[in-house]
């Protein structure tokens, strides 16, 4: 997803407006943080690495061309996932770094001359790199203390981690004690924690028998192994580490080289990988490449790609980092693996947050060792633009992803009276009308608080802190309780008083902890309205959003009145209203509306008010501000603070900010270069003042 252009549906960011650029980085930090969650602490990814990248560059992309929206909760700055709960927190005393991966030999190259041009090195002078094999396994750090394993941490969000150092004393590569002499006070070894190919297959053959669900590949095994809560688990599973790094270091002398570091580490007992090796320069590191490419099968663990570091550490020293990845390293990835087969029918998935995910169910083929029967085909358009049909010979590709995709169609294979498929507008699981959002790929369905594939999570996100934040009702507790039937839709949380019996029957529960829960509920029965609109989880709309609709709207009555006349006539006053609102974007609206049009939602908000009291919004104490009530609209450049800022500013002195004059317009503020917002005031009779004058207003 280089440059502008638009890619699967998505709108150019060259051509994205603030707001959207807002609305679309708020979706992006909620739904990457959701697959980190599913990645990282359940071991349950549902899309494609690939998939996931995009998500990340789109991300990444957006924030570059809007610096100044750069979200506190952005993606971009962390890496991986909170730390789950169960295990203890450690902070690592060096960060855990992530690498940045290339594709192709050229893009080795560019790296190599990047660390030329860094170090200001001639030409002639050339640039070891140590070459080892990329394990897909999960990385961990392993701290000795005067020689003795202290503490065993996996990466977590890079900055802390999960304490598994009772699993790991259970690993045979993990020496309780160092051996040998000049051991540094302090050694942090990083490195990865992995299982080979055969013992996976053996682990998953007992799962089965044992009607257990089998892991998808060996990465999942070894993250779900080592992060167990009962380390004789883990002990019992054939889990294999390698060090291929430092952490922190105290006293003592690991060496000038990467390679040194590595003999020096075998010499005191820990693991490293055999096939390693010294490279003289970027030439010599490809030709490891080629050669481990071409042994890749024989290896006795699955890898997906070789890594490339720098080996003298002092120029590592000297190239540092970069957003959390070193200048110094590289990761080459392979290439994915490819088959055909017979595309037998395609069904849908709905995911927790609602997307449809059309899915390829495939005549079963072997991808590159791994027997492959169903696969995404990522979204509506992408069907549509492979023109993929049933009955087709389809290409399977799969990448060290946990999910195969379907890269392409071989049309001349295609049997006669193959029909192109039709996405369906109904969700599947639920039956409501599934929308697609103008410049969104997914299309998703509207049963929000209704849908059965959504419920658990939409319950959670109504509990959850910035929402009716009730204590005690966690993620675990909703998924049991959903099972089971005591709570399926939001009003049921305020009916779960009636089930105390039951509750008090389960597993883990007691009359003590039953009563805490409903005092917590009881205590939410009354709740701020914009609190409660954020809490519906309509798409898009965040805390900030709910704010702004709480605001203009007063009240939940004069708010659903609002939208469902706009629901009614899409082109008439109240929707125009609602579209005026300064940054609320078309995208939203559409996600409101989409809302309010599905009846399930108008049923929920009824039963929600049978239990339940929304209090009116309160306009922030703005008495004696001159623009209280006012509408304000700002337009062509602002010299002394950003727009975002004017905004803010404005709306705590109880002024309402809008995106375009009208008639209801009090006062526009025009900076130079001001254009047709100029000319609508003017024709509309508004009082249009400069920034200096506005600024002199507000007292500033
Ligand atoms: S070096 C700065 N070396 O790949 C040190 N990582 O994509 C960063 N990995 O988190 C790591 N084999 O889990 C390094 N020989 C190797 C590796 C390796 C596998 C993993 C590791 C890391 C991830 C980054």
């Amino acid at each position: 997803m280089k440059g502008g252009k638009a890619s699967g549906g998505l709108v150019a960011v060259v051509d994205l407006t603030p707001a959207q650029a807002e609305a679309e980085l708020a979706r992006l930090a909620s739904e990457i943080a959701h697959h980190d969650r599913l990645y990282y602490q359940q071991d349950n990814p549902e899309i494609s690495d690939a998939a996931y990248d995009a998500l990340r560059a789109r991300n990444a992309e957006i924030e570059r061309r809007f610096p100044d929206l750069v979200r506190l909760d952005s993606p971009s700055r962390r890496v991986g996932a909170p730390v789950a709960g169960g295990f203890a927190k450690i902070i690592h005393a060096r960060p855990m770094l992530s690498l940045d991966n290339a594709f192709d030999e050229d893009d080795i190259r560019d790296f190599a001359d990047r660390v030329r041009r860094f170090l200001k090195l001639e030409a002639r002078e050339s640039i070891e790199l140590s070459a080892e094999p990329k394990i897909d396994g999960l990385s961990v750090s392993l701290r000795y203390e005067k020689g003795k394993f202290v503490t065993g941490a996996t990466r977590g969000d890079g900055e802390t981690g999960e304490d598994v150092t009772v699993n790991l004393r259970t690993l045979e590569d993990v020496p309780a004690y160092l051996k040998g002499r000049e051991l540094p006070a302090v050694l942090e070894v990083r490195g990865e924690v992995y299982m080979q190919r055969a013992d996976f297959l053996k682990l998953n053959a007992s799962r089965k028998t044992k009607d257990e669900p089998p892991f998808a590949n060996p990465r999942n095994a070894a993250a779900g192994s080592l992060r167990q809560l009962d380390p004789r688990i883990t002990a019992r599973r054939p889990l294999r580490f390698f060090g291929y790094a430092l952490g922190e270091v105290v006293g003592g002398k690991v060496g000038d080289t990467h390679v040194h570091m590595l003999d020096r580490l075998r010499g005191w007992g820990v693991r490293v990988n055999p096939d390693t090796r010294l490279c003289a320069d970027v030439d010599a590191a490809l030709e490891y490449y080629r050669d481990i490419a071409a042994r890749r099968a024989r290896l006795a663990y699955d890898i997906d790609g070789v890594v490339y570091k720098v080996n003298r550490f002092e120029w590592q020293e000297r190239l540092g980092m970069v957003s959390r990845a070193p200048r110094w390293a590289i990761a080459h990835k392979f290439p994915a693996e490819q088959a055909r087969t017979r595309l037998n029918a395609i069904t849908i998935q709905v995911g927790r947050t609602g997307t449809l995910t059309p899915v390829a169910e495939l005549e079963p083929v072997n991808v590159g060792g791994v027997v492959v029967a169903r696969a995404t085909l990522h979204n509506e358009d992408e069907i549509r633009r492979k023109d993929t049909r049933i009955g087709d010979t389809v290409v399977v590709q799969r990448a060290g992803d946990v999910i195969p995709q379907v890269v392409g169609v071989v049309l001349n294979e295609r049997p006669k009276g193959a029909k192109a498929f039709r996405f369906p507008d109904h969700c599947p699981v639920c039956g409501s009308l599934a929308v697609r959002a103008e410049g969104e790929a997914a299309r998703r369905c509207s049963g929000g608080l209704t849908c059965p594939a959504q419920a658990v999570e939409r319950l959670r996100h109504f509990v959850s802190r910035n929402a009716f934040d009730i204590e005690g009702l966690g993620e675990k507790h909703i998924e049991a309780f959903h099972a089971d039937g005591i709570l399926r839709t939001p009003g049921d949380i305020f009916r779960l008083h009636r089930r105390t019996r039951e509750i008090e029957q389960r597993e883990g529960w007691g009359a003590k902890s039953v009563e805490r829960l409903l005092a917590a509920i009881e205590a939410r029965r009354r709740i701020s309205l914009e609190r409660f609109v954020f809490a519906l989880g309509i798409r898009q709309i965040g805390e900030a959003t709910a704010r702004l609709l709480a605001r203009h709207y007063g009240s939940l009555g004069a708010w659903r009145k609002a939208m469902e006349a706009a629901v009614r006539h899409p082109e008439g006053e109240a929707a125009q209203d609602l579209d005026n609102i300064s940054q609320i974007g078309p995208s939203m609206v559409a996600d409101i509306l989409a809302f309010f049009a599905e009846a399930h939602n108008g049923a929920t908000l009824d039963d929600l008010a049978r239990e339940i009291v929304v209090e009116d919004y309160v306009q922030p104490k703005t008495a004696g501000s001159p623009v209280a009530g006012k509408t304000v609209v700002f337009t062509g450049t602002l010299e002394r603070m950003t727009r975002q800022e004017a905004k803010a500013r404005a709306e705590a002195l109880g002024a309402k900010v809008a995106g375009s004059v009208s008639k209801k317009t009090d006062l526009l503020v025009a900076g130079p270069g001001a254009g047709t917002k100029l000319a609508d005031a003017t024709k509309y009779g508004v009082t249009v003042i400069d920034e200096d004058a506005w600024l002199k207003l507000i007292g500033e």
